[in-house]
């Protein structure tokens, strides 16, 4: 049986630069099933991002997808017209963007971002069982004094309050994929673990997740399947146990050197 939720084939974003054109994915393959935690890992540069923002249409010029499909539920989401892409990403894609304060708005308060993931979600129509949701699901990445946070604009917070936020907006839209990019980079250990026992939680319900990060740490201790990329390219793929147990390539043996007696 195909259970594959997301489905990426050929996928090629290039981004066409004045004096020379950067191919930051070039013919990618990807799937995502429900209920496990696909790690993409690869040094910087290497198109983790440019993937992520490809999944959910939201490549700008210079940049082009100029091949491949990305398959969700039998929709190409390269063909979708705008109208139909933004649904899919209220519904059944989020996002932890890595730079969580470009992706919030400013000068709209938290609660308000919230109120928008919950109301897409089905969740917290009622105003003070809202509330009531949102105090729980901040708590759980580690905020304090959520009333006042509520009540806030992203521009009165700091870099990783607003990191937080974010990753509170990713479990609140509970939606059948979610694409972390970085979720804890930056934040304290505490938060961290928080965090990510928040995601496995996620997983454990049957979310599919694709994890984003540097730290072969958090792959090693959060990831079923893992991708590794290069350049654009994906140089090896399998299971966490096959890819730390034996790597392929020598770029992967490489990278796990790096964390050495963690696995
Ligand atoms: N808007 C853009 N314009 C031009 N080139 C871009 C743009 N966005 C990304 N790129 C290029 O695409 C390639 C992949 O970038 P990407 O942001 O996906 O890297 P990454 O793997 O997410 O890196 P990091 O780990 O540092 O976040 C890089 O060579 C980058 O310079
Ligand atoms: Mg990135």
């Amino acid at each position: 049986m195909d259970r594959r939720v997301l489905s990426i084939r050929g996928l090629s974003t290039y981004f066409y630069l004045k004096n020379r054109t950067v191919k930051a994915l070039d013919e990618v393959d990807l799937d995502l099933y429900p209920g496990r935690i696909t790690a993409l890992m690869g040094g910087s540069g290497s198109g983790k991002s440019v993937m992520s923002l490809s999944i959910l249409g939201l490549i700008e010029k210079p940049g082009v997808i100029v091949k491949g499909s990305i398959l969700l539920e039998d929709m190409d989401l390269r063909t979708l017209p705008e109208r139909d892409l933004r649904r899919v990403r209220g519904e059944k894609i989020a996002m932890i963007f890595q730079e969580p304060t470009n992706s919030l708005n400013p000068v709209i308060k938290v609660k308000d971002h919230l109120f928008e993931v919950s109301l897409r979600s089905g969740q917290g129509r009622e105003k003070r069982k809202a509330i009531a949701l949102f105090q729980d699901v901040l708590s759980r990445v580690g905020l304090r004094d959520t009333l006042t946070i509520l009540e806030s604009y992203p521009f009165e917070l700091s870099g990783g309050m607003c990191q937080r936020i974010m990753v509170a907006m990713g479990l609140l839209a509970h939606s059948a994929v979610l694409i972390a990019d970085e979720p804890t980079s930056s934040l304290d250990l505490t938060t961290q673990a928080a965090i990510l026992k928040e995601l496995s939680r996620l997983r454990d319900e049957g979310i599919s997740i694709l994890l984003i990060t540097h730290d072969l740490g958090v792959v090693a201790q959060m990831a079923d399947d893992v991708y590794v990329i290069k350049d654009g390219h994906i140089l090896e793929q399998g299971t966490v146990y096959e890819v730390f147990e034996a790597p392929k390539h020598a770029y992967t043996k490489l990278l796990l050197e790096k964390t050495n007696g963690i696995y």
